[in-house]
């Protein structure tokens, strides 16, 4: 099926990259026999998931062509940042850790720093790179992650002192079969599509991740299957707007039926997704979650804003009353569903009486857990030119009477959880001595618990016998 995708890089194009990967192996086998040691690579991500996925696709890469793992950026031979572009503050970050290399670029000029993700997608950045980062030895941008292995041939065996790339369709085009290396644990990120078509107003990521790409059925689901024979057991289907998905196949299919085909694998794991869009999220999407029993009751629905004038100057395509609509049949399909969602405080223009509605939302809703952010420009976005007379210390007051509210919601929901006995998840080892394993509930939050019988990367039965802001406590 993947082979019909019109955005799909051929099978072809793919076994080039995988014979640039044993050329760079051979490579390396040689550095290994000259210097005693395998060469060593460092990663680091900006961003949120879909670039920690990618960074996944770099690693295993990086595996195959036979690099070394490491934390440290001073041993290491090549350094590669998956950058962000969603705020300044990501974007700076990047460029204050780029910065900082210079002083080992000079002390090791033969190693290769790369710059790649969203940032770099942008249409300023590489004149930026070139003029004010020289230390800078590979550039990429998201439409170019598949072709990584040649970029890595041209800069390692060829020694090109820069490849610079980010041309590339910007409709992307989908690989499949180029390596992977997860993350060891119990949850696992799956990308079910790629890009956004939505053109939120204030929002980067269209215009750095393309259009809506859906992988097919089928690559997903042997994926997912795939996952699953490894033991992973929470596993995460990604895409901006996920609601959207199958929509440029061609093929009778919505992401509620993909779900369903999902739900259908054989194996002890939940699924959960993210993020849905109010505009699209439907019915049918809130019935099959109910109906589905690995699909995890957690909901993230960002809603940015609770005034609907924003809205409309956000281009979100909702209203807050649809918002509130979604939500309440939601819950009265899957009464113990845990919801999150996205606010961004101090839009262009946001009135005090916006505001006040965005608070209203939050306080009615309840949410389980929120994600707030202070607008940031964009350049290249229509807000980035709206007029705005609202004034840094008025959004920064804002910001922190919001996290007030969701902290005065929070704490009787997280007490409600006394005494009640959950399904979690383990999936690491806590500070807490008492309770030394963290855990997630089916619906996401964190839980540190003790028992005798508790296994890392397993399922377990634990009752709650404390709770906080932040965390639930339980034993076996
Ligand atoms: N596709 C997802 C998330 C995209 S980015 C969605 O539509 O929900 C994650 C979050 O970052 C957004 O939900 C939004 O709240 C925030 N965000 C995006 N652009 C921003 C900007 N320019 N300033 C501040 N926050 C922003
Ligand atoms: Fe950005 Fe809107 Fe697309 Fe989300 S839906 S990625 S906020 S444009
Ligand atoms: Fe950032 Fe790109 Fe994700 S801009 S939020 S890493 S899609």
């Amino acid at each position: 099926m993947s082979k019909t995708v019109p955005t799909a890089v051929s099978e072809q194009e793919v076994q080039q990259q995988l014979a640039y990967i044993d050329r760079i192996a051979a490579y390396n086998r040689d550095f290994e026999q000259q210097n005693g040691r395998k060469p060593k690579a460092y990663t680091q991500t900006f961003g949120c998931q879909q670039n920690e996925a990618d960074t996944e696709r770099i690693v295993g890469m990086l595996h195959e062509m036979g690099y070394e793992k490491t934390e440290q950026t001073e041993n290491a031979d090549v350094l590669i940042y998956n950058t962000c572009a969603v705020r300044e503050h990501a974007e700076s970050r990047a460029l204050g850790n780029i910065g900082a290399l210079s002083h080992l670029k000079k002390e090791r000029p033969e190693i290769t720093i790369g710059l790649c993700g969203c940032m770099v997608q942008q249409e300023h950045i590489p004149e930026k790179i070139r003029k004010s980062y020289p230390q800078v030895n590979l550039l990429f941008g998201t439409h170019m992650l598949w072709k990584f292995p040649e970029l890595m041939y041209r800069r390692v065996v060829k020694n090109e002192k820069k490849v610079f790339d980010i041309s590339g369709d910007a409709k992307g085009a989908i690989a499949e079969g180029l390596p992977v290396e997860r993350n060891k644990g119990a949850r696992a990120w799956l990308s079910i599509m790629y890009g956004c078509n939505n053109f939120c107003t204030y929002c980067i990521v269209p215009y750095v991740r393309g259009r809506e790409r859906s992988r097919s059925p089928e690559d997903i689901e042997n994926e997912l299957r795939e996952l699953v024979k490894q033991g992973y057991k929470d596993i995460t289907l990604l895409g901006q707007n996920v609601n959207s998905y199958g929509k440029d196949l061609g093929i009778e299919i919505d992401f509620s039926d993909l779900l369903r085909r999902l739900n259908d694998v054989e194996g002890d794991f939940q699924l959960r997704f993210m993020t849905s869009h109010p505009k699209d999220a439907s019915r049918k999407l809130f019935d099959t979650m109910a109906e589905c029993d690995k699909i995890a009751k957690q909901l993230h629905l960002p809603f940015q804003s609770g005034s609907d004038a924003v809205l409309k100057r956000m281009n979100r395509g909702y209203t807050a009353e649809h918002y509130r609509e979604l939500i309440a049949y939601a819950r009265s399909k899957m009464p113990e569903i845990t919801l999150s969602s996205d606010i961004i405080v101090g839009f262009p223009d946001e009135s005090e009486e916006d505001f006040e509605k965005t608070l209203e939302l939050v306080k009615e809703i309840g949410f389980d857990v929120l994600y707030t952010f202070l607008y940031s420009k964009r350049s290249g976005t229509p807000a980035a030119e709206y007029p705005d007379s609202t004034t840094k210390e008025q959004k920064q007051k804002r910001f922190e009477r919001l996290l007030k509210a969701q902290d005065e919601c929070v704490l009787p929901k997280q007490n409600a959880y006394m005494g009640k006995t959950l399904r979690v998840l383990v999936d690491g080892n806590s500070k807490d001595s008492e309770y030394p394993y963290t855990a997630r509930t089916e619906g996401g939050l964190l839980v540190c618990c003790n028992g005798d019988n508790i296994k890392i990367g397993e399922f377990a039965t634990v009752t709650i016998d404390k709770t906080s802001l932040r965390c639930l406590f339980a034993r076996q």
